[in-house]
């Protein structure tokens, strides 16, 4: 999802920007301060609760936003993003948003500010009250609005700022400049995300061969929980003599060893455009692991592709590969084998209904030559990239 909060002083062009923003990205919108207007003119409970400080100025308090934003993203879960216009507004709002976001398993993607010098917001507000009517824009009430953005609201900026997210725009020029500088930096960001695959697919169904390809082809960098154990293995380290009795007999080796492997990788590779795991997550546990290991770099499986291969297909191919160099300590026994595809079936299956609930996620047919596999994963990496954009 794509969570763009717009912020910045009364009168900075929020509203403004977010009509532009909305269609640009095909966002669902959340204003606060429209949501709480629409309240009092429909004298509701909550309105008539909000009324009197709104109209002072004042900020409505936290525990009447929370029932407003929870119902609101709770009912966009589906949505390719949500726009906040005039939230968060207080540092409490901003720890809301971050455990009612994380609780959906995303989070904010960026908070863009517009910074406008306050004579000019004045004037702005002063110019809108002719036409538009809002009765907050009027000078009292305009001074208490603009020392309550410096009192309770100014300090969310350092709570984005420490995480990395928070991107000032300068909010003087033509409403079009203006937006353009916003359309930018928004894609900027997106870029700045990692694209992460889980290719899944039982053993011999060609994850190893097409997880290298997709990788090389979009740029991406390969994490095979097995090439980096074989290699703990080869070099005899502690990792490798732990992991060895596990490979060697065809089982799962513990979640500490596979975490520690992965999480030296993904830090090996910060500037990276994203990554591709293969062979792992192999459990359930081990998918909730890899959202968490994710999550400390700001990101999040982007989708997930399954490759489909009939079993008897999948025991031929690992049996031909038994055959050549290429060949694993496991393939060479039937039982080995049939114990593979059985571990496989227990505990992987349920990853891929795990990923299925919340993730983008294809089913490519794994037969044929390899380009014909790749052809068919390459084709569901760019209908993600298009879900994504919208
Ligand atoms: P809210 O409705 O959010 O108002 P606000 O933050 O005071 O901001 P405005 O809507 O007045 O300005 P804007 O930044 O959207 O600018 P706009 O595009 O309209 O909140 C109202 C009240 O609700 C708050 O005071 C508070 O009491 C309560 N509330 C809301 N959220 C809350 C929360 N989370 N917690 C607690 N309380 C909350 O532009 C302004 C004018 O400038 C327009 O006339 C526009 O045409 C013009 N303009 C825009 N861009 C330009 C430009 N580039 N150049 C020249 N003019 C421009
Ligand atoms: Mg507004």
């Amino acid at each position: 999802m794509l969570n763009i909060a717009l912020f910045g002083p009364p009168g900075a062009g929020k509203g403004t920007q977010s009509k532009l923003l909305l269609e640009k990205f095909n966002l669902t919108y959340i204003s606060t301060g429209d949501i709480l207007r629409e309240e009092i003119a429909n004298n509701t409970p909550l309105g008539i609760e909000a009324k009197g400080v709104i109209e002072k100025g004042g900020l409505a308090p936290d525990e009447l936003i929370v029932q407003i934003i929870e119902k609101k993203v709770t009912m966009n879960l589906n949505s390719a993003g949500i726009l906040f216009d005039g939230f968060p507004r207080t540092v409490v709002q901003a720890y809301i948003l971050e455990g009612l976001l994380s609780k959906m398993n995303t989070s904010l993607t960026c908070m863009l500010s517009l910074e406008v010098p306050q004579d000019q917001l004045v004037k702005r507000m002063l110019e809108r009250a002719k036409v538009g009517g809002r009765s907050d824009d009027n000078m009292e009430v305009i001074k208490v609005r603009l020392q309550e953005y410096d009192n309770k609201t100014k300090p969310v900026i350092n709570f984005y700022q420490e995480k990395n997210k928070y991107f000032p725009i300068n909010g003087v020029g033509t409403v079009e400049s203006i937006f353009g500088k916003l359309v930018e930096t928004i894609e900027s960001t997106m870029k700045q995300d990692f694209f992460n695959v889980v290719l899944l697919g039982k053993p011999g169904s060609g994850k190893g061969t097409q997880g290298e390809l997709l990788a090389r082809n979009n740029n991406l960098v390969y994490i095979s929980t097995g090439k980096l154990l074989r290699k703990e293995i080869a070099g005899n380290t502690e990792i490798g003599k732990i992991a060895k009795p596990f490979m060697e007999r065809g089982e799962i080796v513990p979640d500490e060893i596979a975490i520690r492997l992965i999480e030296k990788k993904i830090q090996h590779h910060p500037s990276a455009d994203g990554f591709v795991f293969k062979g792992f997550p192999r459990t359930v546990v081990q998918a909730y692991i890899l959202d968490g290991l994710l999550r400390r770099v700001n990101s999040r499986v982007t989708c997930m592709l399954n490759i489909k291969l009939p079993t008897l297909e999948a025991i031929k191919r690992l049996n031909d590969r038994g055959k050549t160099e290429r060949k694993r300590a496991y393939d060479t026994s039937t039982d080995l084998i049939l114990n593979r595809l059985d571990e496989y079936e227990k505990k992987t299956k349920p990853v891929i209904d795990y990923y299925k609930k919340q993730t983008i996620f294809f089913e490519v047919d794994g037969s044929g030559t390899e380009e014909e596999v790749n052809g068919r994963l390459e084709e569901a990496v760019v209908k993600t990239v298009k879900q994504l954009r919208g």
